[in-house]
């Protein structure tokens, strides 16, 4: 028992030697522990019991560690470019409660829809700080985002000449200019998955450099009363484990600055390198820091800065994944364990409906028995939900001791890219989510049900 005059939850454990951080202490969130019976505990409470209390699946986030993230990345950004913000891209997960977290934390946001945008507003986050990307934004979604809050989004990434066309239009029926940046296409390889990368020659992403495109519509955007051209931005991929992607395109967006002064007389005031930053998902994963991104940044920019004789602009960065990634740990409960000639399968009553990563890009996970955590493996299995495919596998070689039905599974760095793109395949209900801080979890969404499931049908 913490001591009572103890205030942090560091004191708390330095006061109870029995508790220890999980093997792999990377992968979990930052309140992880297991007690001296072997049990994993999020922020001081058993996972196990969490599951008895709010059902499975349940995703668990650590407030802790989901704002250690977002400080650990402004920092490292301010210390090195006095001038930065931190954007966090939503699509990695967005909720209410994480709103209201980058707001105290002084984060912007990256939407990429409607949805997105219309939810942070709706959760007090304000328009203002908030920049829209996507290759196809819909008239009604644009319209939507530039009169959200108050005054609408702040800022418009435009991503073809088509939509340059529809914006200029639409700020000049407003009678005041919309703020845009260009994205361009870097044409900078990623060695990360094929879906995921985003800035290679023949991406469906941005403006293209080599055609034209991109001093065509720096052109038009220049000559048009209802823009202004204040940033350029490029993403080259995602999952990344290596800086020399983001520097490159941070070089290359900086002499595209450099240009566009020369051949048209413009001020690019800011510069996003978009996001990336790749992070471990199995124990052999070592990911780059925060530091070694902002780095890589600052130091590319600095130096092209000079070379080029460009005023330092604003420097925007946008990690989605790697500021909510550890901080979630989805909790199953197991059901059937079989064993064939072939393997041995250990069935869940979660899978490709709340994490369809592994089905859509082969992604690896860990996985340890909640209430197990330090018992040695006695076997290898495949942990599988229980979707109607056979394609519906979590993890395709799990170490673990013997699994009974009814126990907790616990797989860690499960914050980013389940719950957005979690689907009702099968008409099972999506899970409910839990925020953990100060010891205490709160449901910050409750599980679907029937009713859910059912309310669009017109019966
Ligand atoms: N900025 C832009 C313009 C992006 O397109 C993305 C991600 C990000 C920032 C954030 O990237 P991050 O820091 O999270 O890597 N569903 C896939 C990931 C798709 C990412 C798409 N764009 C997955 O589960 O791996």
């Amino acid at each position: 028992m913490p001591h009572p005059d103890s205030t942090s939850p560091d004191a708390a454990d330095v006061a109870d030697a029995s508790l220890a951080p999980p093997p792999h202490a990377h992968l979990w969130p930052d309140s992880a522990r297991v007690d001296a019976a072997g049990r994993l505990l999020l922020d001081g409470m058993l996972a196990s019991e969490l599951v008895q209390r709010f059902s499975s699946p349940l995703y668990v986030y650590d407030e802790a560690t989901l704002r250690g993230q977002m400080r650990a990345f402004r920092a490292a950004l301010a210390q090195r470019w006095p001038e930065s913000v931190v954007a966090y891209a939503g699509k990695a997960y967005l909720s209410p409660a994480l709103c209201r977290l980058l707001l105290e934390e002084g984060l912007e946001l990256d939407a990429v829809s409607a949805g997105e945008v219309g939810l942070a507003v709706r959760a007090g986050y304000p328009a203002q700080r908030i920049h829209l990307h996507g290759n196809f934004k819909p008239d009604a979604e644009l319209d939507f985002a530039l009169a959200a809050g108050e005054g609408g989004v702040g800022r418009v990434v435009v991503d073809s000449l088509d939509e340059l066309e529809r914006l200029a239009a639409l700020g000049q029926a407003r009678g005041r200019p919309i703020a845009i940046w260009l994205r361009i296409n870097p044409d900078v390889p990623t060695e990360t998955h094929t879906s995921i990368q985003t800035g290679h020659a023949d991406t469906k992403f941005g403006l293209d450099l080599a055609s034209g495109a991109v001093a065509e519509a720096a052109r038009r955007a220049a000559a048009a009363p209802g823009l202004a051209l204040v940033g350029l931005h490029a993403h080259a991929g995602s999952n990344i484990f290596d800086s020399a992607p983001v520097a490159q395109v941070t070089r290359i967006l900086a002499e595209l600055a450099a240009s566009l002064r020369e051949s048209h007389g413009l001020t690019i005031s800011e510069i996003s390198p978009g996001g990336g930053v790749g992070v471990a998902y199995t124990p052999e994963q070592r990911a780059i820091g925060p530091d070694d991104y902002a780095e890589a940044i600052a130091s590319v920019l600095r130096a092209s800065c000079e070379r080029l004789r460009l005023a330092p602009p604003r420097l925007i960065v946008e990690p989605g994944r790697a500021i909510v990634a550890r901080a979630g740990v989805a909790l199953y409960t197991i059901g059937p364990r079989k064993v064939t000639p072939h393997a041995i399968f250990v069935a869940v009553d979660g899978g490709m409906g709340d994490n369809p990563r592994p089905a859509l890009y082969d992604a690896r996970y860990h996985a340890a028995l909640a209430d197990r955590v330090i018992s040695p493996p006695s076997e290898t299995v495949q942990v599988v939900g229980r979707y109607c495919e056979s394609g519906d596998v979590l993890v395709r070689a799990a170490a673990l001791p013997e699994a009974r039905p009814g126990e907790t599974l616990a797989i860690p760095v499960s914050g980013a890219y389940h719950l957005p793109m979690a689907s009702q395949y099968n008409l099972a209900p999506r899970p409910a989510v839990v925020f953990t801080a100060d010891g205490q979890a709160r449901l910050v969404r409750r599980r679907e049900t029937l009713d859910d499931l059912t309310r669009l049908d017109v019966w």
